[in-house]
Parts: structure tokens; sequence; C-alpha cells
């Protein structure tokens, strides 16, 4: 747990200035996965765990943004700083007599000081909303501080918490009226534009959106929400494989570029498909012919998910979560198969989290190729199962994974500070 008032001291330490504090959460996707850039339905919860980040305005036009958990500072200059091409260019301040960049005040040495760089991934989001962001609006100078509890490259969504939450500060900071669509709209650009992954909305919809105790069913073409209550009778439990999927974007794109192949050719035999959101079973074998082995599968996978999602949605809002369970096995079984991107490590905590009693369902959650499982528990069962799964995955890998159960926590927002966190 992140504390808040420890973070607006450290801040302080640091600064020299009292910060205002934000908070954005990662997210766990129950069901629908890979359909968001398919135009598809997914239904995540926000996690319970938050990036912070404290903020204060500046009287230049610098973002000088301090990580906690990295130990690092960048500069970003909101004048000329701002575009992908400049990210690895080091930082061009003009230094003071004693040789520290003008205005700036070290709690690290200033090699610490750099640029936003491919070697420091978070510094590639914060430049990336703040880049979209000041596109259209005006922001002003800041100096942030981010600590975070979401575990990175874990597929929980890290980076989506950490741009919600520092578009959120700069626009609060330059008293910029916030629309949380547009928000989640400029996240997910940076994230194409900065980190070269071509997402869907899923992630910084629910960093945006999340509700306490809630799942969110997202339509991600029309953005039509609602809300499915969690039934008090099981536990969302995470198991982090410790396997990071941080190198994965390359197959993340590829994966997307198999769905816009399939699409191509199945608009070819019906106009009116746009996205495989659009196609049905019948379509995708009626152009068997027309499409790679490959490109089909992966066509399969998503048509399939995207019924699943509209099943579960039924079945949680029925409280028949053994049937949820049912469809996130089969949600894994088809990504694992049809869409290949899971691995060894999360097909081995499935197994593990469905051979014992309590268990509903569990499936690799997120992105893939490492990551967290998500499993559906029942809540007498829970303090058991995470015990058990953490034990039985250590022996069968080595590994000591990260199991925990999970509540669904609120979306991105303010913080007053001395409120007891
Ligand atoms: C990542 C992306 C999301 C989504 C998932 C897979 O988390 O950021 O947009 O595509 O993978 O469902």
């Amino acid at each position: 747990m992140i504390d808040p008032e420890a973070l607006a001291r450290a801040f302080e330490a640091a600064v020299g200035r009292s910060p205002r504090l934000y908070r954005a959460p990662g997210r766990v996707n129950l069901i629908g996965e890979h359909t968001d850039y398919n135009d598809g339905f997914v239904m995540p919860i926000a996690l319970d765990r938050d990036t912070w980040v404290a903020a204060a305005p500046r009287a230049d036009r610098r973002l000088v943004v301090r990580s906690r958990e990295f130990g690092a500072t960048v500069n970003i200059d909101l004048e000329d700083g701002l575009s992908p091409d400049v990210v690895a260019q080091p930082f061009r301040a003009a230094p003071a007599a004693d040789g520290r960049p003008e205005g700036l005040r070290y709690e690290r040495p200033p090699t610490d000081v750099t640029c936003a760089s491919p070697a420091r991934p978070w510094t590639r989001y914060v430049q990336g909303i703040a880049a979209t962001l000041g596109k259209t609006r005006r922001l002003i100078g800041a100096d942030l501080m981010i600590a975070s509890d979401v575990p990175i490259g874990a597929g929980l969504s890290s980076s989506a918490a950490l741009e919600v939450a520092c578009g959120f500060a700069l626009l609060d900071l330059a008293g910029v009226p916030i629309d949380l669509d547009q928000l989640a709209h400029a996240a997910q650009r940076a994230e194409h534009e900065f980190a070269g992954t071509r997402c869907g909305i899923m992630d910084q919809t629910i960093a945006c959106r999340g509700r306490a105790d809630a799942a969110l069913w997202l339509d991600t073409r029309s953005l039509e929400r609602r809300w499915l209550p969690l039934s008090p009778g099981v536990r969302v439990v995470v198991c982090n494989t410790m396997v990071r999927h941080e190198l994965a974007s390359g197959e993340y794109n590829a994966r997307r570029a198999d769905c816009e192949a399939g699409v191509a050719v199945l608009a070819g035999q019906r106009p009116n498909v746009r996205a495989l959101r659009d196609v049905t079973l019948a379509d995708l074998d009626a152009a068997s012919g027309r499409l790679s082995e490959r490109v089909s599968r992966r066509c399969r996978h998503v048509i399939t998910e995207n019924a699943r999602v509209g099943e579960a949605a039924e079945a949680l809002e029925k409280g028949d979560v053994h049937r949820v369970g049912a469809l996130m096995n089969e949600s894994h079984d088809s990504l694992r198969r049809d869409y290949e991107v899971s691995c060894t490590e999360l097909d081995t905590m499935v197994a593990i989290a469905r051979s014992l009693a309590g268990v509903h369902g569990a499936r690799m959650t997120g992105g893939g190729f490492g990551g967290c499982v998500v499993a559906l528990v029942d809540r007498a069962a829970a303090p058991s199962v995470v015990r058990e799964i953490a034990r039985k995955y250590k022996s069968a890998t080595g590994t000591t994974p990260d199991v925990w159960p999970t509540g669904a926590g609120a979306g991105v927002g303010a913080w007053p500070v001395g409120a007891s966190a």
C-alpha cells in the first residue's frame, strides 16, 4: 500500500512545496481479452492498487518528474520536449554556475537527471500523456513525484494507471476541465505513439471510470457502459506468475495485424464489416478458404470471446458465478490455443487454480506472454486458495508468486492531503 501522507512529505522534502495528490488504479480484466481493438466487449475491474502522483505547479514550462520506485528524475520541456522523436535526445537545460540545470534541486546526484528515454520506459508514458494533452490544451509546468504499488509488466495496466494519474494531475493543475473519455483517449494515444503498443481503450477507460465493488461491462465501439455488481459470495484473486511481459509489444501488434488482415477479407464478403465485432462464426466459416489457418484462429478467438463476455455479463447479473467461472476457463483455453498469447507459467498457474476446491474458474488476464492469472473464488475458500496457489506454483516453478484477493476500486481522482488513507 502506498501511504499518501508519506508521499506528500517526501515531495515536500524534495521540492520544498506542498503537493496536491492524485491516484489512478491498475486493472484486472475478468473476461474479454484482445477484443477491445476489435471494437468488442470487455469486463475489467479497477484494482485496489494505484499509481499515485504528488504534484505542484512550477513557474517555468518544465515538468520535473521524480519516480520513487526507480529513484530517478526526468525533465520534460513543455515547449520542445514533446515530440516522440526527441525521446532519445539529452535534456538541454541551461546549466547554472554549479553545473546543475537551473531551478532544479536534487534529492539525488545530477546523474539521475536524464531525458525521457527508451531505457526508462516509465518516462515515455509521462512524456506521452503530457504531449498528447498539450496538443490541445495549455498545460503548465509542474513538479511531479510518482509512487505506485501496481506491479509493472504484470498485465495489470501499470502504464495506463501512470498515464491517467499524470494526465489528471496535469489538467487539474492547469485548471482545465477534465472529461474522462477524452483523458482515456489521450492516454491510449500516448501508448500508441510513445510506447509503440497499438492497444485498445479498455485499460485507460477502467483507470478513469473504475467503481468500488463492480465490474465494468464496456462496449469499446460505442463506449456504452454498464456496471455489474460483484457477488458478495466471491472474491477475485490475482495471481502474478512473476514473468514480466514487457518485451511482448511486438507480439501484441502482430495479433492486431492478424485481426486486421481477417477484417480486410471478411469485409470483402460483407461490406458492413468494420471490425471483428461485426463478424459471426458463420461468416468466418464461409470465408475459411480465403483466410490463412492462423488468421482464422485469431478471428475465432475474438468472435467467441465477444460472445463469452455477453454471457458472462448475464450470468453475473443473475449471480451465477459458477457459469462466469466456466466462461473464464473457456476464455483461457481460447487464448492459449487460438490466440497463442499464453505461456507455460500462465498455463501452470491456471491449472493449479482450477484444481482447487472453491475456484469457479481461472484464466490469464491482460495482453499475455507472462503477467497474471485471474481466478473467481468462493469468498470462504479464498484464504486457503491463495495459500495453496502460492505453495503449488512455487513448488512447480521454483518462483514465489504474488497472489492476493483484490477488491474493485475507484477510478482516477484527486486525494485530499490530510485525509487518512
Ligand atoms: C493490453 C492492452 C488492452 C487490451 C489487452 C488485451 O492490456 O492495453 O488494450 O488489448 O492487452 O485484452
